[in-house]
């Protein structure tokens, strides 16, 4: 089985990383104070028990300025077929409204899985253009195909640099 690289640098970090040398952005983590165990097995059960529980995990630290920002590019991985809950804390922790949000997430063969349709219809107030699915082992595996699919994503919604 490919050994998954967890902690602090999920492949959505990655992507992450990448789009913020791509773009003229600031870069923030959107960590829970609850932290994932490394074990697959374990952060399934816990991911599921969110979903379920239709969880808000409570956020590590705030974006202090979130009034500075036009435009929010949100990253997620797609955790059974859907985004995790931290995110419904994030986008429902500020007021959003007026703002661009466009979604981009990592995944193993589910693509965007009907998240980016999620997103559009819990934040009416944001015009939410169209994201980007990257498959996690593209991320951690290929950087030239995966700086190609951003920069052809991001060339598309002009935020290139
Ligand atoms: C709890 C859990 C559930 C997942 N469910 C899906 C899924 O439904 N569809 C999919 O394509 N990938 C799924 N994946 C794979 C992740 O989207 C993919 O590996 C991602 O790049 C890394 O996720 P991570 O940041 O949690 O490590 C799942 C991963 C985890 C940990």
């Amino acid at each position: 089985m490919r050994k998954i690289q967890y902690g602090t640098n999920p492949p959505v970090w990655i992507v992450a990383k990448k789009i913020h040398a791509l773009i003229d952005s600031d870069l923030f983590y959107i960590d829970t104070v609850r932290k994932y165990p490394d074990n697959h097995m374990k952060k399934v059960e816990i991911a599921k028990q969110e979903y379920h529980e239709n969880a808000r995990p409570e956020l590590a630290k705030p974006v202090e300025n979130m009034s500075d920002y036009d435009v929010i590019l949100i990253g997620y991985p797609i955790w059974h077929g859907r985004m995790p809950q931290a995110i419904y804390s994030f986008i429902e922790s500020y007021d959003l409204a007026g703002k661009t949000v466009i979604p981009f997430n990592t995944h193993e063969g589910s693509g965007q899985s009907g998240t980016q349709q999620v997103i559009e219809n819990a934040l009416p107030g944001c015009a939410v253009l169209q994201g980007l699915a990257i498959q996690g082992k593209t991320a951690q595996e290929n950087e030239t195909r995966t700086r190609e699919l951003l920069t052809d994503w991001l060339a598309g919604l002009k935020l290139l640099k």
